[in-house]
């Protein structure tokens, strides 16, 4: 018996060790965070449970057999965030440089088939060098039931990467399926193609950290909804996400009680959208004025500026927001942002967290980039997200609302269940100035004419009565009322039940 609790003390003791010392000791000297220190902080403390520290690789090819480390370069297993259960796995990179095994892929698998069973979700911390270059196909197997599971995962529970290292090939897959993608500056990277072969291929010279790092991630491709300057960083604000968010597609988001009152009045508001129809402002002003505790978490905060979206609560219940934002490209819907919107509004859906849109778009954006990139069929995903979601919507229009993309903006049309306007609100088909050069074409020369039909074409139409007089906007409201409306009607729609016809899936415009 005693022999049998010495080996299982030296056993655990290998496995907390992982690659050695000297491997731990340069994780650190990275500035990254060992694979089990990095559970420590995402967990409550004491609340980690961990499996499968005794499984070992079966491969024997490469003096493999030999090398054995239990655990096999990933620790897995399940803990609590805030009280609520959270499965885990955290590569470590000190051992193999966290490769993947088809030993490895196992433990994975096994957490994620517990997360589906009891509907929790899945938080998976990456930091490997890719396949177990020793293990060849079995390698390959073992990614392709991890994206399996990934895949069959999707809007059933919350899944969450943290790229903390390299994650590089085939291996990116899997993060690019989960629901978002945390990165953490200087020491992550994801690309499909590193460096030397991009270089090989079509002779540029770039970077690591150009090619795949965070800020590229963040700010360029979209691939990745966040980057953090360090580990520490990066796993709280995964605690601080976590918490607005259900732990499955049948359960409700969590309510946080505030002291903060849902029939607050926010004066400031109303003066918020300049006279000047050209003039920006802040959209996220009216975010964090409006929502509880004034706490908004804006996602892909340096990608596609141009439209905002994030998470707050409001009365003590999350909702997701998805808002125009006037300061960039007048806030107009271009490839990117109906992108970066339409993915958000999907996973809204998926997880029974109510939508608030914010609308001040003037159109979609011109030109040929757009055209031959196609914008057609990437505004349709946002058109297809809209309108296929079930979850409350509700519909505040601040100022402009013009032509498809109104109908876009979560639209009367698309089943918004709440559509407000502020009495700032235009909603027409284009912008007065714009219908006057089409309809007084060859008027155009007269600058008095033009002047004084673009006055009368905004007097008629860019207003908000039109729309009103059609019932396709419920109410004007006083931007100073927006958070009492807005909770008012939440609390309306929360028993809502809308459902789509049977199918087995929609195909979104891909
Ligand atoms: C086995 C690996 C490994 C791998 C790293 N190691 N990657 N062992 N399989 N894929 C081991 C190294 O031998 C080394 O062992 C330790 O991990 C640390 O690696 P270093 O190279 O010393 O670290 P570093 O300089 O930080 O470089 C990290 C790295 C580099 C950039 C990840 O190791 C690398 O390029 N590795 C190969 C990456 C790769 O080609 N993977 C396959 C991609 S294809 P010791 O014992 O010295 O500590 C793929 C397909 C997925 O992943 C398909 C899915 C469909």
């Amino acid at each position: 018996m005693y022999d049998i609790i010495r080996q299982l003390d030296e056993k655990r003791g290998a496995a907390r060790l992982g690659g050695g010392q000297k491997r731990i000791d340069n994780q650190h000297a990275r500035g990254k965070l060992t694979a089990r220190e990095r559970i420590e902080l995402l967990l409550d403390p004491g609340t980690f449970e961990e499996w499968d520290m005794f499984v070992e690789h079966r491969c024997s090819d490469f003096g493999m057999a030999d090398q054995k480390i239990p655990g096999d370069g990933v620790v897995t297993g399940y803990g609590t965030i805030n009280g609520r259960v959270v499965f885990v796995f955290s590569q470590d990179f000190t051992v193999f440089g966290g490769s993947l095994s088809e030993a490895h892929a196992e433990k994975i698998c096994k957490i994620m088939d517990h997360a589906m069973r009891v509907g929790a979700p899945v938080v998976g911390l990456n930091d490997s060098g890719g396949a177990r270059i020793q293990e060849g196909v079995a390698s390959l197997a073992g990614y392709a039931d991890v994206f399996q599971r990934n895949v069959m995962a999707s809007g059933v529970i919350p899944q969450i990467s943290v790229i903390m290292g390299p994650c590089a090939g085939g291996a990116v897959y899997s993060p690019a399926i989960t629901d978002f993608i945390f990165m953490v500056k200087d020491s992550s990277y994801m690309f499909v193609t590193g460096p030397e072969v991009v270089k090989t291929v079509t002779h540029e010279d770039v970077t690591q950290e150009e090619l795949g790092g965070a800020t590229t991630h963040s700010n360029k491709s979209g691939v990745a909804d966040w980057a953090f300057d360090n580990d520490i960083q990066a796993l709280l604000a995964v605690r601080r996400f976590m918490n607005f968010l259900p732990a499955n597609n049948r359960e409700q988001p969590p309510v946080r009680p505030t002291p903060d009152p849902a029939d607050r009045k926010e004066p400031s508001l109303d003066t918020l959208v300049p006279p000047n129809p050209n003039q920006p402002y802040d959209m996220k002003e009216l975010l964090f004025k409006i929502m509880d505790d004034h706490e908004f978490v804006e996602l892909k905060p340096d990608y596609a500026k141009n439209i905002i979206i994030g998470m707050g609560r409001m009365n003590g219940s999350t909702v997701g927001v998805v808002a125009n934002q006037p300061l960039v490209l007048a806030g107009c819907l271009d490839i990117r942002s109906s992108l970066k919107a339409a993915r958000f509004v999907r996973f809204c859906d998926c997880f029974n967290i109510p939508i608030l849109t914010f609308v001040d778009v003037p159109g979609f954006m011109p030109g040929t980039d757009q055209e031959h990139g196609g914008i057609i069929k990437h505004g349709a995903k946002l058109l297809y997200a809209y309108a296929e979601t079930t979850v409350p919507k509700i519909t505040v229009i601040t100022r402009k609302a013009y032509g498809g993309a109104y109908d876009v903006m979560s639209s009367k049309h698309l089943r918004g269940d709440v559509n407000f306007a502020w009495p700032t609100a235009e909603i027409a088909v284009m912008g007065s100035k714009g219908a006057v050069e089409i309809l007084f074409r060859k008027e155009i020369r007269d600058t008095e004419l033009i002047a004084e039909h673009t006055e009368v074409y905004r007097t008629k139409f860019s207003n908000p009565f039109i729309a009103g007089s059609r019932g396709f906007i419920d109410d004007v409201i006083m931007p100073r009322d927006t958070r009492k409306r807005i909770c008012r009607s939440l609390n309306m729609l929360k028993n809502k039940e809308l459902k789509n016809p049977w199918r087995k899936h929609g195909n979104i415009p891909l």
